[in-house]
């Protein structure tokens, strides 16, 4: 099954869902959207207003500016996939609970395993104490990509909506957005060198055995 069929199954799921109690008060699901080869996938925190009438991750004020940073490092949506920690409306935008987030967290496991991107860019507190638990809060761990135990590298950002009216945050956001490019060559290279050296190895191995076999 392609990529896209396996995260439209997941979002189907999404729709039905009713594993908390989110799903009472909320208008839309909003699973995620983008390219399902993307090498980077953006997690944000919840849907707002926004999302929730129109099903669509980031498509708000903070959208907009998230926007705004990928056209300046050379990305558009298409070419990304931007997902939520929560997959509803949290009512007037209140912060997740652990409840919910444990209730929604298979689905955010199930589409990293489908996109199986490069770079996970945790955008905000919550996404970022999602996935990296215990290694700190995000004024320390912003902008510093790190390979979890998992292998999976992330990148904690501050959240767009936090940045957009916060001068200090926002140029921080912003600096910090600009090293994406250069994390993700510098993964692309490490891959392609740990190809490199498997491939060494396993001629080496044919070596041997056709010494042995001589
Ligand atoms: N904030 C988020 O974290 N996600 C959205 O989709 C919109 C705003």
């Amino acid at each position: 099954m392609s990529k896209q069929s396996q995260l439209n199954e997941i979002a189907a799921e999404i729709t039905q869902c009713v594993k908390c109690p989110l799903a009472n008060s909320r208008n839309n699901t909003v699973p995620g959207s983008g390219n399902p080869e993307a090498d980077i996938l953006f997690v944000g925190e919840a849907p707002g207003q926004k999302e929730d009438e129109q099903g669509i991750p980031f498509c708000g004020a903070a959208g907009k500016f998230l926007d705004e940073m990928l056209y300046t490092i050379g990305l558009s949506r298409d070419q990304v996939f931007i997902a939520n920690t929560l997959k509803c409306r949290p009512p007037e935008n209140r912060d997740p609970e652990d409840s919910e987030k444990q209730a929604c967290r298979p689905y955010l496991d199930k589409q990293v395993e489908v996109i199986k991107p490069k770079l996970i860019v945790c955008l905000g507190r919550h996404s970022v104490a999602n996935f990296m638990p215990g290694a700190g809060g995000i004024s320390k761990l912003h902008g510093k990509a790190v390979r979890r135990p998992n292998g999976q590298v992330y990148l904690a950002l501050y959240h767009p909506a936090a940045a957009l009216h916060n001068g200090g945050l926002r140029s921080t956001l912003i600096e910090d957005f600009k090293k994406i490019p250069a994390i993700l060559n510098k993964i692309i290279k490490s891959e392609n060198q740990k190809e490199i050296k498997t491939k060494d190895t396993e001629k080496q191995k044919e070596k041997e055995i056709q010494q042995k076999l001589l």
